[in-house]
């Protein structure tokens, strides 16, 4: 079949596959297709089960069309009310917030739960969720709007600004009774702020590392290896990472009922901050990586209509 784009999503696991550095998966080559899920719609099929005019979620990548045999293709049916959630909220960031906070995080009502990045994709779901389950919630974000917007419209109890020099101070008094659930995505001095302040048995998910994605080389400065894992030690935390269609695939129905029903209740709010033009990809993917997206970042490749 032939599918034309019309939403790519731009994520930050990209950045790991611009690079020949050893991971999960293998990098795009140089000439090949630049590897990304889309929303397309079909355009022609000879595919058994998918019709001219069905949207689907497909892997097409940073191009406008693409052929496909339908191996690893999703139909979503021919009307959707929001095609591009495919992509986040009902999609993969969500499921990563959704798994990486309940089965790792496993947060309890009362107890205090931080989250990264948090008004992006997969924070801004973990915070609404943390908050569904009866915890306080406290984001870190860049800058004040985002800070405000995730208290104000999220409905977190507070969000502090990683930009902000007093952030170690700030943490320590917006969580008064320590840190249960660290739902890290980010590293850097959002981590460091939190160490200090992680509870006896807190858990942390750890879902990403935005912070270093560029990083050619180690930082400089001592090697705190010791005081890192000796404090896990000690306050015998649990650190598990995890990558979510590889962990979690089998239970991505279950997910998917799940948030359609908060979302349809008005439970979840969504954010997306979408970018016109597939030319314009790559300044905004460069973008993602320094906190200039507000929401989940898709880039709108062609029109909805078929
Ligand atoms: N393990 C998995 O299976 C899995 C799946 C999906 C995503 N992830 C990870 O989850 C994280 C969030 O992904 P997402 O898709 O939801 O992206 P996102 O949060 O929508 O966008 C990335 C955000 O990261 C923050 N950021 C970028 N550089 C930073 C820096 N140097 N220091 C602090 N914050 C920085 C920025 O937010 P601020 O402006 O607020 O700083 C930026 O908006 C990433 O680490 C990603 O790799 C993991």
């Amino acid at each position: 079949m032939l599918l034309r784009t019309v939403y790519l999503s731009l994520d930050p696991y990209m950045r790991g596959r611009m690079s020949d550095a050893p991971s999960y998966a293998p990098p795009v080559e140089v000439g090949d297709v630049m590897v990304g899920s889309t929303v397309s719609r079909v355009e022609a099929s000879h595919c058994a089960g998918f019709a001219v005019g069905d949207w689907v979620l497909s892997q097409s990548g940073w191009q406008e069309s693409a052929l496909s045999d339908g191996k690893g293709v999703f139909n979503l049916g021919a009307r959707l009310e929001h095609p591009s959630y495919a992509l986040g909220l009902l999609g993969m960031p969500g499921f990563t917030a959704y798994m990486g906070l309940l089965d790792i995080g496993k947060p309890k009502a009362g107890e205090t739960v931080v989250v990264a990045a948090a008004t992006g994709a997969v924070g801004s779901v973990v915070g609404q969720v943390a908050k569904l389950k009866g915890c306080r919630v406290v984001g870190v974000a860049g800058g004040a709007e985002k800070c405000r917007y995730a208290v104000e419209e999220l409905g977190f109890d507070a969000c502090l600004d990683h930009h902000d020099p007093a952030l170690k101070e700030l943490l320590a008094k917006a969580c008064p009774k320590g840190i249960d659930v660290y739902f890290e995505s980010v590293g850097g001095v959002v981590f460091d702020a939190v160490l200090p302040l992680l509870n006896a048995c807190a858990r942390i998910p750890l879902c990403g590392m935005i912070a270093h994605y560029n990083d050619s080389k180690l930082s400089p400065g001592p090697d705190r290896t010791a005081q890192v894992m000796g404090t896990f030690l000690k306050r015998r935390v649990r650190v598990q990472g995890f990558i979510i269609f590889d962990d979690y695939g089998s239970q991505f129905g279950e997910f998917q009922q799940q948030m359609s029903a908060w979302f349809a209740a008005g439970k979840i709010k969504y954010r997306e901050d979408v970018v016109d033009g597939l030319e314009h990809a790559p300044e905004a993917f460069i973008g993602l990586l320094k906190g200039k997206n507000f929401g989940k970042l898709v880039v709108r490749v062609g029109g909805e209509t078929a």
